[in-house]
């Protein structure tokens, strides 16, 4: 006899077509209800649900009544049982095994469970912090069973594509040394060698391009990452990439390789067709339109530069931003802007306290106000700074915007182009939602853009010192090699780097990079480090630059991003088993937690005492 705990077949594939066989089935009991007399049970796993019937006047199944009745929610059976149809106006259409109900003839109760603490459903309403503290239960809901199982879908499709694309995978170490990713590290103290730490990869950046100097050519990682930063829906302290790097290839040989993998990707798991190659946009483009580099280009509302149209203005707020202010170099120049959104017919559809909503989002980029103008049924301006506009300023924001009677138009102005784009691009995206413009998470086409051209550097106004945008191993485009090695107009150079947006979302990014040692050297001076500091972070990468290195790039996706996108969720810990909290806490296992005093001691570290 097979022992009690084989299944001849799963919870999930049952029908008309099985009729009259004799089955056994494993699983969960995900409903019981007990008429006294008859019991029924839906019995589920991995693969679905499917109904079993203790009927005492169904040949064989009088023997086990008694043990029937002892089923609780998630007692994990063994049933042996007869496929039969359900009876009239039982079906159940909406399920695979609908049609049809296994009527037990054997029951072995493998395991009992205690009461759950939440009903094991996907709309069941409990705070997520019970459900990750429980998240094996929460494992269990269809939902969470089917975001893994499409996660891990992608991920073999991506394997299979890139294997047929002569790529070959290879694992990097975790223990590792800070790699420049601009998150912090999270860092590992060393017992044989104390005082000194490892350091987690922010993602193996260094590593993929010292196997492009082994001659890898193609390499690509389902590689693990680790970044201390203030968490997210879209971030987590942990995830992973799609993890990408290639030699001899320029962005014209890469991307139509990535962009064949996206498409299979949502032609096999959604059967949706995209088109391919994707549009480019540069991202002076799509911050000017869009006040964004991951622009959602699924509607319009796109941003107006008013400043001409305010280069005079004297109300203060305007001013300040057009202020000229002193950048890089002792160089002086306006670094501000004023722009708006234009929202047709929606003058008398926002209250008062719908604005100040939209200000507080303003407010979290930094904008210090929102200013509102709405076109009256008579043409009049209706606004906080009305008494401040002319009327040929009047005129050339008509004629600049278009403007319509109930036209309501929403402005920042602020001496930082960085905080109007900011703000104004998140004000933009909370308006396309109230508006409906933004289909709901999972429907609607994809829209799939390159956003290219991004800056090498950024300056920090307040360090005074450059960063770099992407990361410092990023090569400037071509055509801007001579400024960066004369240090010329640092601020306007273009990075041969790229980004892929989906709906607004950066689903991966990478560049072409700088593969001379001396340039590489230029940009660590740029961007402040002393020779030293090279050195000492980055000197093996400096040296092996120096033994024959190929021009190489990559890109990394985000495989939780992709993965939330196919799944048509929003936060990535739905597609992550064992997600953490905000907070950076697993509640489940409660880590981090305090280690013992004697492995501190091993460590040579000593913690100090709080308060
Ligand atoms: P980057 O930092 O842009 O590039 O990261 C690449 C992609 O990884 C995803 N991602 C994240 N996903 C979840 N949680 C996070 N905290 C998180 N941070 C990033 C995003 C992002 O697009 N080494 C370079 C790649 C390269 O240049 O090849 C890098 O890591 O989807
Ligand atoms: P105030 O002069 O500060 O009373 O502001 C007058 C109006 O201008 C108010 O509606 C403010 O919300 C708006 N405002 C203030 N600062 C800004 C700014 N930086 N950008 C756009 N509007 C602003």
């Amino acid at each position: 006899m097979s022992s009690r705990f084989v299944r001849s077949h799963t919870c999930g594939e049952l029908g008309v077509g099985n009729l009259e066989q004799e089955v056994t089935l494993c699983g969960w009991v995900a409903k019981r209800r007990d008429h006294g007399g008859l019991v029924f049970c839906d019995l589920r796993d991995r693969y679905g649900l499917t109904q079993i019937t203790f009927d005492p006047a169904f040949p064989g199944t009088a023997a086990i009544m008694e043990k029937a009745h002892q089923i609780r929610g998630e007692f994990v059976l063994w049933v042996r049982g007869k496929v039969r149809n359900r009876p009239q106006g039982m079906t159940n259409a909406k399920l695979k095994t609908g049609q049809i109900e296994v009527a037990c003839t054997g029951l072995e109760i493998l395991s009992e469970a205690k009461t759950p603490p939440f009903a094991i459903e996907d709309d069941v309403d409990v705070s997520e912090n019970l459900r990750l503290k429980y998240r094996y239960l929460d494992l269990r809901r269809p939902a969470l069973q089917r975001n893994l199982q499409v996660r891990h879908r992608m991920l073999s499709i991506v394997r299979n594509h890139l294997d047929q694309n002569q790529f070959i995978e290879v694992e990097t170490p975790i223990l590792y040394k800070s790699t420049p990713e601009g998150a912090r590290d999270f860092i590992v103290p060393s017992r044989l060698h104390q005082g000194t730490f490892y350091a987690l990869p922010q993602s193996p950046q260094t590593l993929k391009q010292l196997l492009m100097i082994s001659g890898m050519d193609r390499y690509y990682q389902i590689a693990r990452c680790f970044r201390d930063e203030d968490l997210r829906a879209d971030r987590q302290p942990e995830f992973s990439q799609i993890d990408i790097e290639v030699s001899f290839m320029d962005e014209e040989a890469l991307f139509p390789i990535l962009e064949s993998m996206v498409q299979k990707l949502w032609k096999e798991i959604l059967g949706v067709e995209v088109q391919t190659p994707f549009p480019r946009m540069p991202f002076a483009e799509a911050m000017a339109r869009y006040g964004s580099d991951k622009p959602d280009v699924r509607f319009g509302l796109e941003l107006q530069d008013l400043s001409e149209v305010f280069a005079h203005s004297t109300f203060q707020v305007f001013q300040r931003a057009l202020e000229k202010r002193p950048g890089p170099a002792g160089s002086t120049e306006i670094r501000g802007s004023v722009r708006g959104i234009v929202l047709p017919g929606q003058a008398e559809k926002f209250s008062r306290k719908d604005l100040d909503d939209l200000q507080a989002t303003g407010a979290s980029y930094g904008a210090k106000g929102l200013l509102w103008i709405k076109v009256q049924p008579n043409g009049e301006l209706q606004s906080p700074a009305a008494k401040f506009f002319t009327d040929a300023e009047k005129q050339d924001l008509a004629k600049c915007l278009g403007l319509q009677p109930g036209h309501l138009v929403l402005i920042v102005a602020d001496p930082r182009n960085k905080v109007v784009f900011d703000a104004l691009g998140a004000i933009r995206l909370a308006c396309g939602q109230r508006l409906g413009l933004i289909p709901p998470l999972g429907e609607g086409k994809p829209a799939f853009l390159w956003v290219t051209r991004f800056p090498l550097l950024e300056y920090d106004e307040k360090e005074g010192r450059f960063y770099a945008c992407h990361h410092p191993f990023t090569s400037p485009r071509p055509e801007f090699f001579d400024d960066f090695v004369h240090g010329r107009n640092l601020d306007r150079i273009e990075a041969s780097a790229y980004d892929m947006v989906l709906n607004g979302v950066e689903v991966g990014g990478g560049s072409l990079r700088i593969y001379r040692s001396d340039v590489q050297a230029a940009m660590f001076k740029i961007l402040g480090l002393t020779a030293e500091e090279a050195q000492t972070k980055f000197g093996f990468f400096m040296e092996a630059l120096q033994y024959g290195t190929p021009p190489h790039g990559g890109l990394a996706f985000g495989v939780d991003r992709l993965a939330a996108l196919l799944c048509g969720v929003g936060p990535i810990r739905d597609v992550m088993a064992f997600p953490k909290t905000a907070s950076g806490t697993d509640l489940m296992a409660e880590s981090p937690s305090p280690v013992s005093p004697d492995q501190l001691v091993e460590l040579g570290i000593a913690v100090p005492k709080k308060g």
